[in-house]
C-alpha cells in the first residue's frame, strides 16, 4: 500500500512532507540516578541529583524546569562537556558516562546552543560541509553531494547555499546550524533553548522547520526550553525538573497527533497540558524564588 503523503504549506511558502519517519535504529538513551555536583571538595554546588529518564530512538524529548536547575548540566553530560559524579548514562545500551568512564564528546551526539555557531567567512554549504571535510570522514565531493541533499530537504535550504551567514536572518541561520548538525549523522540532537532569543512570531516558523527536519531525518532530539508552548508543541514528552538540585518531578506525555500545525495551539487538548505543565514548573519556580529568598537573608 503506498503510504499516504500529507502536505501542507510551510511558513517559508513550499510544501513540505510531513510524514515522520520511521523510528531509527539508534539513539535510545538510559539516564539513571544521575548526580552532579560542581566543586565537590569547595563550594560543593549540587547541580543535579538522583536524576533518572528513559529516552526511546527518534524520541523528542523537551526538558524544563526553573533558572539553574541543572537542564544545561544534564545536556553537557550527554554531550561529553563534563562528568557526572553519580549514576550511569547509557547509549544503546553502551555506557557512555559512569563514575568510573567520563563521557567523551562524540559525533553521535551533537549539541546546538541558543547562540549562533556559523563561521562567518565561510558560505551556508561550506559551513555544513565543515565538520566532515575536518574530520575527514567524507571526501569533498560526498560531503558537498550531502550537505545540499540535507540543506533542500530541510526547507528548501539550498536555495541560499552560496549565501554567508550574515545575508541570512537569525532564524534561517539556526536552521542552518541544525542542519550542520545532522551532517554526520548524529543519534542524538541536543538542543538547549536553540530559540531563547527569538520573538514569537520568529519562534512560531522556527518550531514548524524544526518539526519538519525531524519529520525527514528523525533523530533522537533532548530539547531544553523555558517556553512551555514550544516545548509542548514540539515534543512526544516533557519533563519537568524540580528547583535544584535538579531531579524529574514529574512527566507529561504529549498526545497531540502529528503532523502539528499552528492550529493546536488553540485547541482545547494543547490549553489543558499546558495548565497541567504550568502549574509543576511554577510549583518549582516558587519554590527555587523562596529558597533564595532564605539563602540571601
Ligand atoms: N561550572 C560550574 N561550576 C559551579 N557551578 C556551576 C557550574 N555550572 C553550573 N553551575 C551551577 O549548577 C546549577 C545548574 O546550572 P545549569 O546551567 O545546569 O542550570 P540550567 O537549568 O541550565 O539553568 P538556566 O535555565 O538558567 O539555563 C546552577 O546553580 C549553576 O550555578
Ligand atoms: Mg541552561
Amino acid at each position: 500500500m503506498t503510504a499516504k503523503i500529507r502536505s501542507i504549506a510551510s511558513a517559508a511558502g513550499h510544501e513540505a512532507q510531513l510524514d515522520l519517519a520511521p523510528r531509527p535504529a539508534h539513539g535510545k538513551l538510559t539516564i539513571t540516578e544521575v548526580g552532579k555536583i560542581y566543586d565537590p571538595q569547595g563550594a560543593a554546588v549540587v547541580a543535579v541529583s538522583d536524576c533518572s529518564m528513559d529516552i526511546a530512538a527518534g524520541d523528542f524529548l523537551a526538558i524544563v524546569g526553573p533558572s539553574g536547575c541543572g537542564k544545561s548540566t544534564l545536556v553537557n553530560i550527554i554531550a561529553g562537556f563534563d562528568n557526572l559524579s553519580s549514576g550511569e548514562i547509557l547509549l544503546d545500551d553502551a555506557p557512555l558516562a559512569t563514575t568510573e568512564q567520563a563521557p567523551r564528546p562524540g559525533s553521535d551526539r551533537v549539541v546546538v546552543f541558543q547562540n549562533g555557531a556559523l563561521f562567518p567567512w565561510k558560505s551556508v554549504l561550506d559551513n555544513v560541509m565543515y565538520g566532515p571535510l575536518v574530520q575527514e570522514v567524507m571526501t569533498h565531493r560526498e560531503a558537498k553531494r550531502k550537505a545540499l541533499d540535507l540543506l533542500r530537504r530541510c526547507g528548501g535550504l539550498d536555495r541560499v547555499a552560496e549565501a554567508y551567514p550574515a545575508q541570512l536572518s537569525s532564524g534561517m541561520q539556526r536552521r542552518v546550524e541544525i542542519v550542520r548538525a545532522l551532517m554526520n549523522d548524529p543519534k542524538v540532537l541536543l538542543l538547549d533553548e536553540p530559540f531563547r532569543a527569538m520573538d514569537t512570531v520568529s519562534k512560531t516558523t522556527m518550531h514548524e522547520h524544526l518539526l519538519e527536519m525531524y519529520h525527514v531525518c528523525r533523530k533522537t532530539i533532548v530539547f531544553i526550553t523555558h517556553d512551555l508552548e514550544e516545548a509542548i508543541f514540539l515534543a512526544d514528552r516533557v519533563v519537568v525538573m524540580t528547583s535544584r538540585p535538579g531531579t524529574i518531578k514529574t512527566t507529561l506525555d504529549v498526545t497531540l497527533p502529528r503532523p502539528r500545525t499552528a492550529a493546536l495551539l488553540a485547541s482545547e487538548d494543547f490549553r489543558a497540558l499546558k495548565a497541567k505543565l504550568s502549574a509543576a514548573v511554577h510549583e518549582e519556580a516558587k519554590r527555587a524564588f523562596e529558597r533564595g529568598e532564605r539563602e540571601q537573608a
